[in-house]
């Protein structure tokens, strides 16, 4: 079938679905696209804040109903709060208060890694510190949030997407050790651009609350640079222990890292502290230490800004080299001067 012929069977399906006010979903306002790749069937329906509770049963009669013309493809619908697309759509009436912030069943504690800058190297950290910390004894997953370019498959070499219960639930892909979940692993080539919006927040929140985590000490996510709509959708619907800020020591990275201390700061998480990378060059040659970018420069801003200084981690071609065969540091040289640095940042945070 073409995905034109299936989009409109899911249109079919979603028509003998009921509102809160009794008209049918298909025309509502509020549906996003519908989205359907070789894996997926996926779409978010927006509400205005506080009507969470009272669209619930929406969502799960819409699954219900596009599930039975799924196949095998898996069936992603979240429900999404914006002020402004709401008002466009049907108005229902509103509800004080913003949705509480919901924990993840299994998951004791939620670390984000973010920066205001791409590039800086902020996958690599959260590849190597949820290393660091398994090594220190912990359970520990991994969420790629990086909606729009997940780095998880190639880092650690996962190959394929997860497994799925007979339920929906994801099974986690394991790597080292490491719980990870990716939606890198449920696209095919360039399948990533069209996660925009409420349909990116909507795939965070399958990935994160759909999946059997089983029993899990820390969840480290991977997020995308800046701070757009996937930060604030993981802030508001999770409880998070805090953030670590990866940042390299240049005044233009770290302008870019205030901004994202700021938006955490006005979201009420914790910043766990500032973490240096690329911070200076060892040579691995002769070892000796070079601070081509002026290196102190996250301490700095640490100090000033009030927030812990995490660590330095040095630029070395070896955290490149096994970071692109998806051999991570931390797992194949635990003994180098470089996996110390991200096991001493674990010590601090962990
Ligand atoms: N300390 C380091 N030494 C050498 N290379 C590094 C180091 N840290 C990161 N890199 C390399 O720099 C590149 C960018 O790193 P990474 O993908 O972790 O950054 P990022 O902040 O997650 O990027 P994006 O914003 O695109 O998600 C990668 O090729 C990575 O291997
Ligand atoms: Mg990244």
């Amino acid at each position: 079938m073409s995905d034109k012929a299936l989009e409109d069977e899911v249109r079919a399906a979603l028509a003998t679905v009921q509102l809160p006010g009794g008209a049918p979903l298909a025309g509502y306002a509020g549906m996003s696209d519908i989205i359907i790749t070789k894996g997926a069937i996926a779409f978010a329906i927006t509400i205005a804040p506080g009507l969470e509770a009272s669209f619930a049963p929406v969502r799960d009669q819409a699954q219900a109903a596009v599930s039975k013309i799924a196949g095998e493809r898996k069936v992603m619908i979240s429900i999404t709060s914006d002020r402004q697309q709401a008002q466009k759509a049907t108005a229902a009436p509103r509800q004080p208060g913003p949705p509480p912030k919901e924990p993840v069943k299994g998951i004791k504690s939620i670390i984000a890694i973010a920066s205001g800058k791409g590039g800086v190297g902020k996958s690599t950290t959260a590849v190597n510190f949820a290393l660091a910390l398994q090594a220190k004894g912990q359970k520990v997953g991994i969420l790629d949030a990086d909606i729009y370019g997940p780095s998880m498959p190639k880092l650690l070499g996962l190959e394929g997407k997860p497994a799925m219960r007979d339920d929906g639930i994801f099974t986690p892909h394991e790597a080292y050790g490491l719980k990870v979940m990716s939606i890198g692993s449920m696209l095919e080539g360039d399948q990533a651009v069209v996660w925009r919006g409420p349909m990116a927040t909507s795939a965070l929140r399958q990935l994160l609350r759909e999946t059997d985590w089983g029993d899990i000490d820390t969840l480290v996510v991977d997020l995308p640079p800046g701070t757009g709509d996937v930060h604030i959708s993981l802030v508001q619907s999770v409880p998070l222990t805090g953030a670590i800020i990866v940042s390299t020591p240049q005044d233009l990275a770290l302008i870019d890292a205030k901004k994202a201390i700021d938006m955490f700061a006005r979201t009420k998480v914790t910043i766990l502290g500032i973490v240096e990378n690329m911070s200076y060059f060892l040579c691995p040659s002769c070892g000796t230490r070079s601070d081509i970018f002026g290196s102190g420069g996250a301490q700095e801003t640490a100090k000033k800004l009030g927030v812990p200084f995490l660590g330095a981690i040095p630029l070395h071609m070896d955290i490149r080299e096994r970071s692109d065969a998806g051999t991570p540091i931390v797992a194949t040289a635990p003994d180098s001067a470089e996996a110390k640095a991200f096991m001493d940042i674990a010590e601090v945070v962990g």
